[in-house]
């Protein structure tokens, strides 16, 4: 059996390990200590933003983000459907209902159209949304241009969940500075990884100050532990912090490695029955996932394509499937832009394709020679 490729597995260049030795010589193995500070001080001024607090992960970032909001039970937010249910899950956190909507068919980032058709039927329910979060899918920016303004309109603040979308671009600027708060994560199979744990960004000092004390039990400030909220264990050790750090040192280069293999599926794959996920005008993704979509009259389905990888020892999978289509949110509200449900078909016909910062060249060919063959049949 050939040796087995991954979907997004860590990968390791070893400029981490220095920081690690230094942490350990240190004794810098709490969720305190100075690759926690220098962690947020790096990516905080790279992105843009004045603020990061580092947390044990990105699912953390936006709970703590909508608890600064005021989110609280009786309230609905606005969620992609298409997304990982990271996204929306800390909305339940809080007794709150999200309300789901559509994606655009580039980029598959939330559908401007739908949410303008949401907001506008949620208003004359008089349960217009509390907050929003729009979602970096796939390392690909959401149309920033065309939905701040719209959510602005309605005085609805924003979380930008970059998760997937560390170093990626919309007009120039990068994804994690956008809305009241955008978050990180660094879970494993992310562009950077720190085995676990995420990032809140603001450039709201008041949401940043918060966001770390409710991460830290909501500890008040006196010469013991005094405490008049309920708090949580939310902040990312610094031996985490550490591996982060000298993973994010060669952002740039897994973005490149990212962007040549989507090039390459997308050259190899011209002419057959599957489409690459398209890239939306004015965006510069991180390619953090190749994903492409079969046609109707592919006569391959996603999962017999990706069950024949699988018998190749190589792991594809299916996209996200809609938070709307999930028996855990049966029966709540979805709105599409009118003509069809978008992200549903979109789960129908789509497939994830390796697509490590760590896989080769030779690696990539063979997973295409595979794909090639199943397609046409040769
Ligand atoms: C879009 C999206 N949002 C949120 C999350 C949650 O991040 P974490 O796993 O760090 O909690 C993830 C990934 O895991 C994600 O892909």
């Amino acid at each position: 059996m050939d040796e087995r490729i991954y979907l997004s597995p860590p990968y390791l260049t070893g400029a981490e390990e220095k920081h690690v030795k230094n942490a350990f010589a240190q004794n810098w193995i709490a969720p305190m200590g100075p690759d926690i500070k220098a962690l947020e001080a790096e990516i905080s001024n790279s992105v843009g933003v004045k603020h990061a607090v580092a947390l044990c992960s990105g699912t953390a970032a936006i709970h703590l983000s909508l608890l600064y909001l005021g989110i609280s039970p009786g309230d609905t937010v606005l969620c992609p459907s298409f997304t990982f249910i990271g996204s929306c899950n800390p909305v339940h956190y809080l007794g709150a209902e999200p309300v789901f909507v559509d994606s655009e068919q580039t980029g598959y980032g939330m559908c401007p159209k739908a949410a303008k058709r949401a907001l506008s039927e949620l208003d004359k329910r008089g349960r217009l949304p509390k907050a929003a979060v729009i979602v970096d899918l796939y390392g690909h920016p959401a149309n920033m241009g065309a939905l701040l303004p719209l959510f602005e309109s309605y005085g609805i603040p924003v979380i930008e969940d970059a998760a997937e979308a560390l170093g990626a671009r919309y007009k120039g600027k990068m994804c994690g500075a956008f809305g009241a708060a955008a978050i990180l994560s660094f879970n494993g199979n992310k562009i950077i990884t720190s085995s676990g744990g995420g990032m809140l960004l603001t450039n709201d000092t008041a949401m940043a100050e918060k966001a770390l004390y409710y991460a830290t039990q909501a500890r008040r400030n006196a010469p013991y532990y005094q405490h008049t909220e309920v708090g949580f264990n939310y902040r990312l050790s610094n031996i985490s912090a550490a591996i982060a750090r000298g993973q994010f040192e060669t952002l740039a280069h897994r973005i490149a490695v990212r962007r040549e293999h989507y090039n390459a599926y997308a050259a190899e794959f011209d002419g057959l029955p599957l489409d690459m996920m398209p890239v939306s005008p004015d965006t510069e993704p991180n390619y953090w996932l190749s994903c492409a979509v079969l046609d109707k009259n592919c006569g391959v389905s996603p999962q017999e394509l990706i069950d024949c990888l699988e018998a190749h020892n190589i792991e594809a999978r299916r996209y996200w499937k809609p938070m709307h289509l999930q028996p855990l949110h049966s029966g709540r509200d979805y709105y599409t832009a009118g003509d069809g449900d978008v992200c549903g078909r979109l789960f129908d016909s789509g497939v994830c394709l390796p697509s490590g910062s760590g896989m080769t060249p030779a690696q990539r060919d063979r997973i295409i020679e595979i794909i090639k063959k199943k397609i046409t049949g040769i």
